[in-house]
Order: structure tokens, then sequence, then C-alpha cells
């Protein structure tokens, strides 16, 4: 994937708390939630029980997705139902495939109460030796408009970025979703996990806010902010009395 060029230095904020206790100090009006929220499978995720009752969870969802515009990533199914709960149609969705020894093979994206903007991230033309690609590429053209099928494998237990997260995301998914909101609106990770959203907001120069419940999840995460912001400068790492 080809994506813009670096615009400005990111303002990071990030704490180790339940996203709860944090959520009334975040404005509502300036920020957009980009999240892949536990799935309330009962996924093993350290002490975190990932198994909610199922109205309390889909209540946690929509009131998120009702508060601020959001893209969620989630099977099809959960997307399904958070629309039934919050009222809210999503103005866009994306799948997400990749191989897995599974039956799941993909995961939507949905855009609640904001309208991507997909000529913002480019693919590379798939077929370079066309004529008129390379009149397009000699014109200085770097790709074509992404489509809305995201082929990107998840993130490989071998793999050089992988950490000791259960569900990393892969940084192409989540600098794909954040490519394409506005620049001047603040990304909010609500459920962090190891950082990935906030490394392409690092990336990409955008704003983030991020909370993870879990110790050493919220550990994880600030070594991989740690390594990557301090190519730009200091960041600020906020504690449990203070707001993200
Ligand atoms: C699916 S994972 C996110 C993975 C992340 N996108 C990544 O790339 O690593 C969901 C995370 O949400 C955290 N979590 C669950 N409930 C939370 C809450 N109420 N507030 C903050 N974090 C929470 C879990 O500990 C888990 O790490």
């Amino acid at each position: 994937m080809i994506y813009r060029e670096q615009l400005k230095i990111p303002s990071i904020h990030f704490c180790n708390d339940d996203y709860r206790n944090q959520i009334d100090a975040i404005d509502e009006d300036n920020t957009i939630v980009v999240t892949d929220p536990p799935f309330n499978i009962g996924y093993h995720y350290n002490e975190y029980k990932d198994n909610m009752d199922d109205d309390e969870y889909y209540f946690m969802l929509a009131e998120l997705v009702e508060r601020f515009p959001s893209v969620i990533i989630h099977y099809p199914e959960a997307l399904h139902r958070l629309s039934y709960e919050s009222g809210i149609i999503p103005q866009k969705v994306c799948s997400w495939v990749y191989n897995s020894n599974t039956a799941r093979q993909h995961r939507d994206i949905a855009w609640y109460g904001v309208k991507p903007d997909f000529t913002k991230t480019l693919q590379p033309y798939k077929n370079p030796n066309d004529k008129r690609i390379k009149e397009r590429m000699a014109r200085g053209l770097r790709g074509g408009r992404m489509y809305d099928w995201w082929n990107v494998n998840q993130v490989k237990n071998v793999s050089k970025s992988k950490t000791k997260h259960p569900c990393q995301m892969p940084l192409e998914v989540m600098k794909n979703i954040v490519s394409t909101l506005p620049e001047n609106k603040t990304i909010f990770d609500p459920f962090m996990g190891s950082g990935t959203t906030a490394i392409a907001c690092i990336e990409l120069g955008y704003d983030f806010i991020g909370c993870e419940i879990n110790k050493e999840y919220y550990e994880i995460a600030k070594g991989r902010i740690n390594a990557n912001v301090g190519l730009y400068r200091e960041y600020e790492e906020l504690n449990e009395e203070n707001h993200c």
C-alpha cells in the first residue's frame, strides 16, 4: 500500500486503564474511535475475561458509536447486531480477508458516522506493464484507488513484528483505516491492546489517545510506541489520575 506523506508530528496520549474511566474527558467533536474490540467469545486475554453478558457487551459498543464517529473491526454478525442496537447504519463497510486454519477467513470494518476517503490511500497498480498504467506512472501517479476488500495476512507468530498480544492487528490494516479519516481529528482506541492503532497514527501523523486495561499489554504498547515515537519527539505518558 502507498500512504500519504507525513504531515505533522502527532501527539500521543495513552494509559493503562479501563477506557470507561477516561471517556468523559475525551472531546467528542474532534475524536474518531478506531478499534478492534474484544470479541466477547471467551478469548484468552491474560486476566481480562472476554465473556460479558451479551446485552451489556453490545450496550458498551453502541455507546461508543453513538458518542463518537467510529470505525469498528469485528465479525459481520457482530456489526449487524451493533447497528441494530445503536440504530446507526455504517456509511461504509469493507472486508479484511486472510488465510487461516479456521472457518473464519474475514472480518468486516465499518465506518459509523464518518465517511472514509478512499482516494487518500492508494494501492500499487496491479498491471504496471499495461500501456495506460505506464502512462499514468510516467505522469507521477503512484497507484489506484483502494478496493473495499483488503487481502492482508494476519500477524504470524514468526513475524519480526509479533508481540505477546494474542490478537495483534496487522499494521497495514490499521494504516489503511486511519488514512481514510480526516487528518485534523484525534484517533481514540479504547481497546488498544499492543498499540497497533497508535503506531499507524504515529506513522501517518494523526493525534492518538489509547487505553488498555491489562498491564502487560499496556507495557507492550508502551514499548512499541516508545520505539516509534522516539523518531519524532518525547511522548507524554499519563497515569490513571489524569485523563488520557
Ligand atoms: C482485540 S484486542 C486489541 C488488539 C489491538 N488492536 C492490537 O493490535 O494489539 C482488545 C483489547 O482490549 C482490552 N480491553 C478489554 N476491555 C477493556 C476496557 N474496558 N478498557 C480498556 N481495554 C480493554 C483487552 O485487554 C485487549 O487487549
